[in-house]
């Protein structure tokens, strides 16, 4: 695997294996690497010639200083991790190659309703942070593919909504999300849970199943209540838990077989914000 840090180099590099006619696929990161994030590698290697993926822990996405400071850092294993992953170039740039001034950090994206809802909600400003550092990393790049984990589902539809308002986009490709044996969603923040939350997290995605198996024709407001109120028993604190359209993150207040629609829930175990989502 090849590091490069600095973005010209890279630039450079990447241009010559794509005169060569080689397809690149890229991954972006912030660190921490857990299998989630190899199994994007390796969709990656499977789809295209060249598997691209890089390692930036982007501060202007983080609305809550002491996540960002506290946000794991693993450099090493990481490296180790993605080496023996097979992947074949590592972009690992500093603060000031994608924020080389003040204008590179003050450019506002039309979200429209996307980013008022469910994580937009109560991580304000964490969406036009997201799509600052991937247009950045995605100019720097200029990858084919692209690929995202569905953890991240909002997340997913707000980078393919500022794909569409971008020349030559990349073609975005969102794989499943990875859990543990006990079904929790991986995440480099589960790393930061205590023995006994790491033992209750998995209530999360325990509770999005029962969820999905009593899904009733009518209206959903009581079963989402109760999916709520079992998580606080248990000892969460639910930011949200709701059913919505797939496409455009609106709620749905009533299920009829053959909606396409998707549960997303973020909730605290103590002082960890956990975030997980189930297509129905
Ligand atoms: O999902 C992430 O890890 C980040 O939000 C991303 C896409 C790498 C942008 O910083």
């Amino acid at each position: 695997m090849i590091i490069f840090k600095d973005p010209h180099k890279i630039r450079q590099h990447l241009e010559s294996l794509q005169k060569k006619g080689l397809k690149i696929g890229y991954v972006p990161t912030m660190g921490a690497l857990h299998p989630g994030h190899i199994s994007l590698v390796n969709q990656c290697r499977q789809t295209c010639d060249v598997t691209l993926c890089s390692i930036f822990v982007n501060p202007v996405q983080f609305n809550d200083s002491e996540d960002f400071k506290n946000y794991p850092s693993t450099l090493e294993s990481d490296i180790l991790l993605l080496e023996e992953s097979g992947c074949d170039l590592l972009f690992l740039p500093g603060e000031t190659d994608i924020y080389p001034d003040s204008s590179f950090r003050n450019k506002h994206y039309e979200l429209g309703n996307l980013e008022q809802v469910l994580e937009g909600k109560f991580r304000p400003g964490h969406f036009q942070g997201v799509c600052l550092v991937v247009e950045r990393l995605l100019t720097i790049l200029q990858p084919d593919d692209l690929f995202l984990g569905q953890k991240d589902f909002q997340q997913c539809k707000v980078i393919s909504l500022l794909l569409h308002t971008m020349g030559r986009p990349p073609r975005l490709h969102v794989c499943p999300i990875v859990r543990e044996t006990d079904g929790l969603a991986m995440s480099s923040r589960n790393l930061r849970l205590n023995p006994e939350e790491r033992a209750l997290a998995p209530q999360i995605f325990k509770n999005l199943t029962f969820l999905k198996e009593h899904l009733r024709e009518g209206n959903l407001t009581q079963l989402q209540k109760e999916a709520v109120s079992r998580l606080e028993t248990l000892g969460f604190k639910v930011e949200y838990l709701e059913l919505c359209n797939t496409e455009n993150l609106d709620p749905l207040n009533r299920w009829s077989p053959g909606l396409h629609g998707v549960i997303l829930v973020a909730a605290f175990i103590g002082k960890i914000r956990l975030i997980d989502n189930l297509l129905l």
